[in-house]
């Protein structure tokens, strides 16, 4: 639980690595006192730029999606996140494969964007499944392995949209309010045990997941899409930026640092401006 010692035995890994897609392990995986990372949705987007952060960070790092990319960085497993047993072998993969876990990064998600009236009910539930009951399970079956670690980070890549709505999104923005209220939980459970738990808020990031969703914006503001940028996404930033992957990366990584340990059972912010309002 001490964030200054160094000793911290190493995790039995309690089965196999079924979604693994193969070798491309290097003789460091594993290796004593390097520290391990579990990020979900790794083969895209923010996911990708936090796995590749926390590697050159000189982390192992579990790169799991339902895509995985092999070439990506990483180990690459599979995964679907909306089933829970796939998260909990996810878990057992990262202990198999290092014999650790020091950082878990749920980040996974998916969009949906329609009037309440006409949102379909699976795709409620599907998104429910990745944003919220994901986040619960990686924590669930993670929690005995950071309680090991010497420095242990639960960092959720959550939304702005966990602290305030839009329109036409109301799967995503419940999902994100609730796990905001599982972070806090798992920061007050977390702290006797030295397990910090934060989630990061960003506004609008450049990623497929809001390439995605344009023509549905377009349609559920019945706006022509070239306009869906400008009028729709960038219109409650104060500055009228997309923000990179990359930055979100940056502040996971710092999250998971040292200097990260204060920022516990917190939204940690970064939107151009958008709550400032
Ligand atoms: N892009 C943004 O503007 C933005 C803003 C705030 C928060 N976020 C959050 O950041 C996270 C990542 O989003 P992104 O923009 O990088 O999206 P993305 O579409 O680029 O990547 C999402 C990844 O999740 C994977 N995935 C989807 N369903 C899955 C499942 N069932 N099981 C396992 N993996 C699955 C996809 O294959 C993909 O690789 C999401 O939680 C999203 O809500 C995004």
């Amino acid at each position: 639980m001490s964030e200054t010692s160094p000793s911290r035995p190493g995790h039995p890994g309690p089965g196999a690595d079924p979604g693994s897609t193969g070798p491309g392990e290097s003789a460091e995986r594993g290796v004593p006192g390097r520290r391990a990372a579990l990020v979900t949705g790794a083969a895209s987007g923010i996911g990708r730029a936090v796995a590749e952060r926390l590697e050159r960070e000189g982390m192992d790092v579990l790169a799991v999606d339902l895509r995985p990319d092999p070439a990506g960085p990483g180990v690459a497993h599979e995964a679907d996140l909306t089933d829970p047993d796939a998260n909990a072998g996810a878990v057992a993969a990262a202990l198999e494969r290092f014999g650790r876990l020091d950082v878990v990064v749920p980040n996974a998600g998916v969009q949906h964007v329609s009037p309440v009236d006409e949102f379909p009910l699976e795709r409620w539930d599907a998104i429910l499944a990745l944003l919220l009951r994901s986040p619960f399970l990686l924590a669930k079956h993670s929690w005995e392995a950071l309680r090991q670690s010497d420095r242990a980070r639960f960092i959720v890549i959550a939304s702005v949209h966990g602290l305030v709505a839009s329109p036409f999104k109301a799967a995503y923005v419940s999902a994100k309010h609730g796990v905001l209220g599982l972070v806090k939980t798992l920061a007050l459970e977390g702290a006797a045990h030295g397990i910090t738990a934060t989630a990061v808020c960003p506004a609008y990031v450049r990623t497929p997941l809001v390439e995605k969703q344009i023509g549905d914006q377009a349609r559920a503001h019945g706006l022509p899409p070239e306009r869906v940028l400008e009028d729709v996404i960038l219109a409650p930033h104060a500055i009228k930026e997309l923000i990179e992957p990359a930055e979100v990366a940056g502040v996971v990584a710092f999250l998971a640092s040292p200097a990260g340990r204060a920022f516990t059972g917190a939204p940690v912010t970064m939107d151009y401006g958008w709550t400032a309002r």
